[in-house]
């Protein structure tokens, strides 16, 4: 084994995905950080390469398969990979489409599933897969679409733990709660506020939070651990009104 593991982050173009494309970096891993939007990747990238970090840029939409397999085209052995690529949106129940739904599926289950099978096939040493799950599997409200995938992201989780334990390799996943990213930026102010006060702490997740639970989950020195899903959302998952 050479004396750098290489890991394959996807959905590594910011928010949670990129906080951990430079925790594993840090912690000396050579890292391709894989993201289907090519020019954010790019700029992405070479700010981490000014921090003297070993990543490269894979660009491939996890969705389309032969583009994942060229990312990787290079890559001889990987050691592990953390699937963080996911979309989100919302829509009330009544309202949500056959579309809407399909399209939350493709990236966040199929995308799940490709990337992590091609990062498998490369573990020839036994490895770590990291998926990122959510707080959301649980449930909520207007985002049913989300909760069925990320609750079927926890299931494939389990699933390939079982399957992949005879080669060596851990499966895990991570189940972030709120956190402060483009993602959830992207709605308006007053609803990112109103998100930050459903929570214990009345803030949002750092990705890095989120990105230091992943790092323990894909280390080579964690061991006997597999399956699991680790939720990192503040005690959100507790439930329960308190006095
Ligand atoms: N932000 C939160 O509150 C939160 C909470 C729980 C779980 N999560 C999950 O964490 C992960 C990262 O979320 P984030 O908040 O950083 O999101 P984000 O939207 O800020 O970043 C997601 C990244 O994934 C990339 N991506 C999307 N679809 C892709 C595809 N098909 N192929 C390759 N790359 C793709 C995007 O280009 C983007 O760079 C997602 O799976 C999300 O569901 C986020």
């Amino acid at each position: 084994m050479g004396a750098r593991r290489t890991a394959v982050v996807t959905g590594a173009a910011q928010g949670i995905g990129l906080a951990i494309v430079r925790r594993l970096a840090r912690e000396g891993a050579r890292v391709l950080a894989m993201d289907r939007n090519a020019e954010r990747l790019d700029a992405a990238v070479r700010a981490l390469a000014g921090e003297s970090l070993d990543v490269v840029a894979a660009p491939a939409d996890v969705c389309d398969r032969a583009s994942v397999v060229a990312a990787l085209a290079d890559v001889g052995r990987l050691e592990a990979i953390v699937t963080a690529a996911g979309i989100y949106d919302d829509a009330a129940f009544l309202d949500l489409t056959e579309e809407a739904f399909r399209r939350m599926l493709e990236v966040n289950v199929i995308g799940t599933f490709i990337a992590a099978q091609e990062a498998a096939r490369r573990m020839s040493s036994g490895g770590r897969i990291v998926t990122i799950s959510s707080r959301g599997a649980l449930g909520g409200t207007r985002f049913a679409h989300y909760v069925a995938s990320k609750a079927a992201v926890i299931g494939l989780t389990r699933a390939m733990a079982m399957e992949l334990r005879a080669a060596g390799i851990a499966v895990n996943s991570v189940a972030p709660g709120f956190t402060d990213t483009p993602m959830t930026r992207s709605a308006p102010p007053e609803m990112f506020a109103a998100w930050e006060k459903l929570e214990p702490s009345g803030k949002a997740a750092s990705p890095d939070e989120i990105a230091n639970a992943v790092a323990f989950l894909a280390a080579p020195t964690t061991t006997f651990i597999t399956g699991q899903t680790l939720f990192v959302d503040g005690g959100k998952s507790l439930g329960g009104l308190t006095i």
